[in-house]
């Protein structure tokens, strides 16, 4: 096109066809955002979470943040890699992040499935962010990602904290048991006995 453009400019006079490019360069540079204008306002444009993403969208929003990180992430972890702290981890995750990424045994919460993007289950195997570095996940829970509903803990998690379920995260497919059990939903308790003090109680109740 650019090619096109550019061989008719010198096959034909000089000065008038350069004019005519340079006018038309103009044109493309006001089209451009006029265009973008009327799509946003034609309603055509992509809101709803359950719409096919806007042309673009994932390599903008991807480009932005892998720079980001690779900018400002941290690179020293400054909390050792231990069962005490993949414990006050998965404590951690089990008041912050678990409403939207899920527990060990519990179906997906209905809100998180509705979400665009979809928070991913960070304690299933497929889902897990065992191959970032901890900075990036640190990273991420301390500031956010702006426009997808991931929100920062920057000013409700200490720095400790957010290492803590950072670390956690980070050795989620490896972690000993006692943290799992933390990460894990219940079981529901057996049904309890229709009535008080009736028939096939527990001894204590029945008497007095
Ligand atoms: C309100 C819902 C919500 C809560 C609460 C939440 N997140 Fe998220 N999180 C998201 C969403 C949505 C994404 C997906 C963002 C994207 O794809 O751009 C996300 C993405 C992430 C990612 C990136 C995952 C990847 O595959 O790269 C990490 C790490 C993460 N969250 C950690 C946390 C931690 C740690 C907490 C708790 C301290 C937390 N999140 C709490 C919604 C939430």
């Amino acid at each position: 096109m650019i090619d096109r453009l550019v061989s008719s400019a010198t096959t034909r006079e000089g000065g008038v066809t350069m004019k005519s490019f340079i006018a038309g360069l103009i044109v493309g540079i006001i089209l451009v955002p006029v265009a973008f204008y009327f799509y946003m306002r034609s309603g055509l444009a992509p809101v709803a979470t359950d719409a096919p993403p806007m042309p673009m969208e994932k390599f903008f929003a991807k480009t932005a943040l892998h720079a980001k990180l690779k900018e400002s992430m941290p690179r020293t972890v400054p909390v050792p890699a231990d069962d005490t702290t993949f414990l006050a981890g998965a404590q951690v995750y089990t008041h912050n992040c678990a409403r939207c990424h899920g527990r060990i045994g519990a179906p997906e919460w209905p809100g998180a499935k509705g979400m665009f993007p979809h928070p991913p289950q960070l304690l299933e195997s497929g889902h897990m962010v065992t191959d970032d570095p901890p900075g990036v996940t640190f990273w991420k829970a301390q500031n956010g990602i702006r426009l997808s509903g991931m929100p920062a803990f920057r000013g409700t998690l200490s720095t400790t904290q957010l290492w803590q379920v950072s670390l956690m995260l980070a050795n989620a497919d490896k972690l000993p048991d006692a943290v799992r059990q933390v990460l894990t939903v219940p079981p529901p308790a057996p049904p309890k006995p229709a009535k008080r003090g009736a028939k096939g109680a527990p001894a204590s109740r029945t008497k007095n």
